[in-house]
């Protein structure tokens, strides 16, 4: 029996959460991959902390171990930020090794990048779990949804302030003390500005919108409001109304720039399908001219359900190593000329 070897960057919440999925169902995995998934070494900035789920797996705090370490071929990133994460990923596929990652600042950001690194390498480079945490998103729209003009996608994107506007809604929970209940649940970002500035749907916002529309749409590209300016009496009066306040994504084809992307705070009917998207939930509309309209939910963010993204995508790796890089997929937005909608 094969064993692939992973190397993993971070062991937070999502790292955690791969440990425990590829242990759980170790037998499963094996069995439809044709081959043992194995982590040989884990990547953490703080050796010394107590991490009993890690006691049977080799620790460092230098990336040189897992770099240098031939064994190696799929390296996961799930330590956040743009660098060194970046970095550290740019020169994994310089050896060599595959990457998945969970990464949307470095996705949206760097992402013409990275899919050159990969391309000149000949290696996997996916990202999953960068947006919906255990959606299955970014790989409908690379592939299942390919045959179609997406005219728009539109969204709730970020976890952490949909269970903030949830738990404020319903039970009239100061912002603070909810911010502090999503920064325990994992939910947050390691600073968690990112996600009440807009700007962690923001991201997403834009990798979503590259691949629906296949053009390259950058962070600066996208318009971003977060919900920090939302007060207790906006919420009381949405009530009121009939409404309920979503912190939603949305692009759009448009005729006079091409594409329209956008993050804000709306008052939704209650009756909206996404008004009923509640806590950690996140769902993601999508507009095609052959499937007309579809829809994907579920858990926006937290360890277990962000690692199942994760995984598949180790999963997805390790059979391009087993079956010869068949059913390797480009994604045409990050390469080198964007196809912009508005010069067809
Ligand atoms: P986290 O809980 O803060 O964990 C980060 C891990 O990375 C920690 O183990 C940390 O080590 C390690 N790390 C950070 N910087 C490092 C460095 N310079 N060198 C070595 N190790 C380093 O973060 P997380 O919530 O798991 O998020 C990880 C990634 O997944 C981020 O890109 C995030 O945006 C993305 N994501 C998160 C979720 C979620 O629900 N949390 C969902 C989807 C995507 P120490 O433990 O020693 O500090
Ligand atoms: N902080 C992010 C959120 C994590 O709350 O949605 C998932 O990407």
């Amino acid at each position: 029996q094969k064993v692939i070897k992973i190397g993993l960057l971070g062991a937070g919440t999502v790292g955690s959460g791969v440990v425990k999925v590829l242990e759980m169902n170790r037998q499963q995995i094996t069995e439809r991959v044709g081959a043992e998934l194995m982590i040989k070494k884990v990547l953490v900035r703080d050796c010394s902390k107590v991490r009993p789920f890690l006691a049977n797996y080799q620790v460092t705090d230098k990336i040189e171990d897992i770099l240098n370490d031939d064994e190696i071929e799929i390296v996961v990133e799930l330590m956040g930020g743009l660098n060194p994460a970046k970095d550290y990923m740019l020169r994994a596929m310089e050896a060599g090794k595959n990457v998945v990652t969970a990464n949307k600042d470095v996705v949206a950001q760097f992402g013409k990048e990275m899919f050159a690194k990969a391309e000149e390498k000949d290696v996997d480079f996916l990202f999953e779990a960068s947006v919906g945490g255990g959606i299955p998103i970014i790989t409908p729209l690379k592939q299942c949804l390919t045959a179609n003009q997406v005219t728009e996608i539109m969204g709730i994107v970020n976890g952490t302030t949909n269970y903030m506007l949830t738990k404020m809604t319903e039970c009239g929970s100061d912002y603070e003390s909810v911010l502090k209940e999503a920064q325990e649940k994992g939910y947050a970002e390691a600073n968690p500005s990112a996600d009440v500035d807009g700007l962690d749907a923001a991201r997403k916002a834009a990798i979503l919108a590259s691949l629906a529309f296949n053009t390259r749409v950058e962070l600066k590209d996208v318009s971003v409001e977060g919900i920090t300016k939302i007060t207790p009496d906006d919420i009381e009066y949405a009530k009121n109304l009939g409404y309920v306040i979503k912190l939603l994504a949305v692009g759009k084809e448009t005729q006079e720039n091409g594409v329209d992307v956008r993050v804000h705070p709306v008052f939704l009917p209650k009756e909206h399908p996404l008004a009923a998207v509640n806590g950690v939930f996140n769902a993601i509309f999508v507009k095609g001219n052959a499937i007309g309209d579809a829809m994907f939910y579920g858990q926006g963010a937290g360890s277990l359900p962000t690692a199942s993204a994760v995984v598949a995508d180790v999963i997805e790796v390790s059979r391009d190593i087993l079956h010869d890089n068949f059913g390797r997929v480009r994604c045409t937005c990050y390469e080198e000329k964007p196809i912009c909608p508005l010069e067809k």
